[in-house]
């Protein structure tokens, strides 16, 4: 160590050490009467009372503190202004865009953030001029004896009262046990600031893509989860699209026999009762199977309102407007084009049956309504 090397340009300082904490104040309250500036007190436990004696001023960290505060609440201010009422607004619950009660964590976040993140910043980097960590009381003699069992006042060499005899005078009245000068070692007059040393560059730069690709191993790779996509990736064909799960080979299929899509068949006689009831023709014959099936879709689809025998005597106890009876002169003359026609396209507030029956099943209930109005309005003829 360089630390004696004691020429008068390179003293930093003079220190005492002191047994007694007594003695301590009485030095603190003379070097505080006399005027001096630069200069410290230092122990190895808080000494009560000391700092006020000293008379030390507030330190400005806190008004560090308080500009980088409201640096945070300005920039919370400004983030959550452009982003939910200029870049994307949002209307949330009907609240206008700017809804100043739901930012408030924000700012407030982003104030306590920048104040104490940023303090600790500044007094790191600022004020203690990190990473330099020379100082020229480490490990010396003084440093070490006050960490101990001694009490130590340091007076600078660039304190303007300051005269290496007089001050030593001093500290001897006060029964200093000891009395100590230390100079600037050579690395510390020859000091620059290390920020920008290219190997605390290099270290940074190293944590940094340590940490990253820790992270990234992390969460790409070991803890890895695939997105939950499934409701957006299913198992589908497009129209067109040829299929080898079934044996033909299509993509798209028929409907199941049995089956009437709805809107699936072309009426051409739509909204044209008149035209149906022309053109229509029954297909099919009065067999007995033709009756049955008649007679079955019949009771399931019409007779809830027009009664099991077509009477207009509806089942629904009056929830639905009763219809008239199948048996009217009217619809006997009708011709079966016609009653298809109500069945294709409903009438007034009876509602269409088309996407219930298939075409045969249709003209199959058409029959059966032939039947029963025959039934019940039996010819003479009928009878022999
Ligand atoms: C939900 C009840 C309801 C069902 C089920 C129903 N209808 Fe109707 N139907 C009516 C009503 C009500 C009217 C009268 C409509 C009007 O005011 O023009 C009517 C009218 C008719 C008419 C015309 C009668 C006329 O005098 O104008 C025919 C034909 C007819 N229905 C046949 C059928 C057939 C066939 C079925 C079975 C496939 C059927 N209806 C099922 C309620 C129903």
């Amino acid at each position: 160590m360089d630390n004696q090397m004691n020429t008068s340009e390179n003293l930093y300082g003079v220190g005492a050490l002191f047994k007694d904490p007594n003695k301590i104040v009485k030095v603190v309250e003379k070097l505080v009467e006399l005027g001096y500036k630069h200069w410290d007190v230092h122990s190895s436990y808080p000494l009560h009372g000391i700092p006020k004696r000293m008379r030390l001023k507030w330190s400005p960290l806190g008004y560090v503190a308080l500009i980088l505060g409201l640096t945070g609440t300005l920039t919370g201010l400004f983030l959550t202004w452009w982003t939910m009422s200029v870049d994307y607004p949002l209307t949330i619950g009907g609240k206008p865009w700017f809804s100043f009660p739901a930012f408030v964590p924000v700012l407030f976040e982003l104030t306590v953030l920048l104040a104490s993140v940023g303090t600790a910043i500044v007094m790191l980097f600022i004020i203690f001029k990190f990473p330099n960590n020379q100082h020229p009381l480490h490990d010396t003699e003084y440093i070490n004896k006050v960490s101990v069992d001694h009490f130590g006042v340091f007076i600078e060499a660039k304190d303007e009262l300051f005269e290496l005899e007089k001050v030593k005078s001093l500290f001897n009245d006060f029964g200093a046990d000891e009395i100590i000068e230390i100079a600037y070692d050579r690395n510390e007059v020859t000091f620059k600031p290390k920020v920008f040393d290219v190997k605390f560059i290099s270290f940074l730069v190293v944590i940094a893509i340590i940490t990253s690709s820790v992270a990234y191993l992390f969460n790409n790779k070991i803890l890895y989860l695939p997105p939950f996509d499934f409701m957006l990736k299913q198992f589908r064909l497009g129209p067109q699209e040829s299929s080898t799960f079934f044996a033909d080979g299509f993509g798209m299929r028929k409907p199941p026999a049995g089956t009437v899509a709805r809107n699936q068949e072309f009426y051409p006689f739509k909204n044209k009762p008149d035209e149906a009831g022309m053109k229509l023709v029954n297909p099919l014959l009065a067999t007995q199977e033709n009756l049955e099936l008649g007679r079955n879709k019949f009771n399931t689809f019409c007779s809830p309102c027009h009664g099991w025998r077509g009477e207009g005597d509806s089942r629904l106890n009056g929830q639905f407007p009763n219809p008239p009876s199948l048996h009217s002169e009217k619809v006997r003359n009708w011709t079966d084009g016609r009653i298809y026609h109500v069945i294709m396209e409903g009438q007034n507030v009876m509602p269409s049956y088309a996407s219930q029956l298939t075409e045969k099943e249709r003209w199959a209930v058409i029959l059966y309504i032939r039947s029963l109005q025959r039934a019940l309005n039996a010819k003479q003829e009928d009878i022999q």
